[in-house]
């Protein structure tokens, strides 16, 4: 292994904690300040010669500012068609520039997906080339390759390498996982070839070849290997050890600098693991990455990754040698400050990532992706273009909910006078409701925000019910409500004896033995949380929902999530295409879009999962005093915490 750790800038940090992570690394030559990288993730829309990815770049420029040492830029499909990608080589420089310009290294991944995701991302929309045809996943069919057409997709990525070359980058890492071509290469699943091509490592060898060639000697040259492709048994995948035999005969071939590593063959469904919510144990993948290293006999570096969100288990994991580089990708994407807030020893103020999946689950659900809690992600040019305030103002928010604390966070931050009061005797709102439930982590959030105001002078009034009169006679420059939403069930006609919220649901605890039916009419979280919590507790849920499928609005990692939960759980039953029509006497009227009629007996509670209301009255009170009120989040209309972070930053902006 190729490392060193005498080169490159040091940590001013004098106390020695994490000084694994922070050693730096040297691969071919090429100085990585430390341990912190990014791994691949598609945030944006793909290369494409009709692209503009000037976002992209800020966003990656931003990254390395925030001191990531490497960052596996989102994939470039390798085309075996035209020039591509010559036409985006002015772009790839731009970003090669940006990322070295803030003193960090960058290799874009590069994958063909074979038969995979659709030919809708492929230029020209040509059909999917793979080695044994078949279809993908969506059902669409794929070409099986004729020999010269695989020789062509050797050149394409050898081609490839040669205009990243171009173009300044650092290397490039080749998707060798997630079932993309590279992985369908070398496992039965997807080969299965009698010409040449189908000996297991012939292709991945001619392409390592051929980017090895491109790239030349002193370019880096990283691979992603699939440690658990979690095929079943009949579809002819590769078990552990197999897949293992085949890192440790790539690395043989000597192109290899550093290996990567990830879990699961089918996209999108491989992201339900792989990019894993708070379900999943932090660091989820670091035993397979053990498993690599000592499969390859460390000979190259191998990155651990998967849910590690905070430098302790980064710093741990490579004291343990269970990898030698720490992804810390979605760390990164919540805070992209995360490397220099280590290095100057405020870790204790970073954002940690809490793993609620949301920036997987955009991307997946086709969505503009953003962070839960970073409201800068994708506008970074944008954030650091707002002007300074002219002057300082006296701010006051009334509300220590998520909205409230962010548009405190941010006032303070632009340097104003913030006084921020609460008529509760806590902090968080209705997230607090996620305390007792397995979503727990996520009131991360809300510690980070307070603890943040502590930092900067800021203590939240608890239990202070201001009235608008009062709001009036304090005559603050800036007023901000933030005031949340509340259920009342009776604005949805169910205020029925039998009948409690899902809110109440999540809080409370129902007597044993009770049977209950989840009615699902938003679709978003709350209605899943509320049945995996009680059928955790051992009550017989049923769910149904008006929507064509189960918690619509969840998000991508969350529907697999309940989705395993109440396909597996003998407790749950789950219908779509149901609402309710009437409670009474333990008898549940369903009815079905076309107004037809069915009954469920024994029901001893319904949870009505519906919106909230705007808890907006202070609103109204201060307009009808002549008071100017600035609003954000929940008490505007009940939308999440996504975007009440995203509201109160826009909304603290403009004073
Ligand atoms: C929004 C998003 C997009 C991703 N896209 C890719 C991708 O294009 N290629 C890839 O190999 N992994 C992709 N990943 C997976 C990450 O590289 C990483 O393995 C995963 O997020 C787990 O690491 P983390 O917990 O540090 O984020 C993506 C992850 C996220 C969050
Ligand atoms: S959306 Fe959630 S999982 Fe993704 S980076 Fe932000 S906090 Fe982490």
């Amino acid at each position: 292994m190729t490392t060193s750790s005498t080169t490159g800038p040091t940590s001013p940090r004098t106390d020695g904690k994490y000084a694994r992570l922070l050693s730096p690394m040297t691969i071919r030559g090429n100085v990585l300040r430390n341990r912190m990288i990014t791994t691949g993730h598609s945030i944006m829309a793909p290369w494409h010669p009709a692209g503009d990815e000037t976002t992209y770049v800020d966003y990656c420029r931003r990254r390395a500012k925030g001191g990531a040492a490497l960052l596996i830029a989102q994939p470039v499909n390798v085309e075996p068609f035209h020039d591509w990608p010559w036409p985006v080589v002015d772009r790839l420089k731009r970003l090669a520039d940006a990322v070295h310009e803030e003193g960090a290294l960058v290799t874009p991944q590069v994958v063909n997906f074979g038969r995979q995701i659709g030919s809708h991302v492929l230029l020209d929309e040509r059909a999917e080339w793979s080695f044994n045809g078949g279809q993908d996943e969506f059902g669409e069919a794929a070409h099986r390759m004729t020999s010269a057409e695989v020789q062509l997709m050797v050149d394409a990525f050898g081609r490839l390498a040669e205009v990243f070359r171009e173009a300044g980058l650092d290397g490039l890492e080749l998707h060798g996982a997630h079932g993309y071509l590279l992985q369908q290469s070398y496992s039965p699943w997807g080969n299965g070839r009698d010409d040449e091509w189908g000996e297991q490592l012939a292709f991945s060898t001619a392409v390592l070849q051929a980017v090895r060639s491109g790239l030349g000697e002193d370019k880096i040259l990283g691979w992603r290997m699939t440690a658990d492709d979690q095929l079943r048994e009949e579809e002819n995948g590769l078990t552990a050890e197999e897949l293992m035999d085949v890192a440790r005969r790539l690395v043989d071939t000597g192109h290899i600098d550093f290996m990567n590593l990830s879990i699961g063959t089918k996209a999108p469904a491989y992201s339900q693991p792989a990019v894993a919510s708070f379900r999943y144990p932090k660091g989820y993948d670091l035993e397979l990455a053990k498993g690599l290293r000592d499969a390859i006999d460390a000979r190259v570096p191998v990155v651990g990754v998967g849910g590690i969100v905070d430098p302790d288990m980064a710093e741990q994991a490579l004291a343990d040698e269970m990898c030698d580089l720490i992804g810390m990708t979605r760390g990164f994407i919540s805070d992209p400050d995360m490397g220099v807030k280590i290095l100057r020893g405020d870790e204790d103020r970073i954002r940690t990532c809490v793993r609620v999946a949301e920036c997987n689950s955009r991307r997946v659900d086709g969505k503009v992706v953003q962070c839960w809690h970073n409201p800068e992600f994708g506008r970074e040019a944008r954030f650091a273009a707002v002007p300074a305030p002219a002057r300082r103002k006296s701010v006051l928010v009334v509300g220590a909910g998520v909205a409230g604390l962010q548009a405190a966070e941010v006032a303070v931050k632009r340097g104003h006078d913030v006084r921020i009061v609460e008529a509760s005797d806590h902090p968080g709102g209705r997230l607090r409701n996620i305390l007792g439930t397995r979503a727990a982590e996520l009131f991360g959030t809300v510690d980070h925000l307070v603890n943040e105001l502590r930092h900067e002078g800021v203590r939240v009034e608890y239990g202070h019910r201001l009235t608008a009169a009062e709001i009036r006679a304090l005559d603050f420059d800036e007023v901000v409500v933030a005031t949340g939403a509340e259920h009342d069930l009776a604005a949805h006609g169910l205020d029925r004896p039998g009948i409690v919220s899902v809110d109440d649901a999540i809080v409370g605890e129902l007597p044993e033995g009770v049977k209950v039916l989840v009615v699902d009419r938003t679709g978003h979280n709350p209605a899943g949380v509320a049945v995996e919590k009680l059928a955790l507790e051992g009550h017989e849920v049923v769910y149904v929902t008006p929507f064509d499928r189960m918690v619509t609005n969840g998000g991508y990692n969350h529907r697999l999530d309940y989705q395993d939960l109440f396909r597996r759980s003998p407790l749950i039953t789950a219908m779509t295409f149901k609402d309710l029509r009437s409670f009474e006497n333990g008898k549940a009227m369903l009815v079905d879009p076309d107004g037809i009629e069915s009954h469920l007996l024994g029901i001893d509670v319904v949870v009505a999962a519906v919106h909230p209301v705007p808890r907006d009255g202070l609103v109204h009170e201060l307009d009808a005093l002549g008071v100017t009120v600035h609003t954000c989040g929940d008490v505007i209309a009940p939308r999440g915490v996504t975007t009440a972070t995203r509201e109160a930053t826009l909304l603290a902006q403009t004073f």
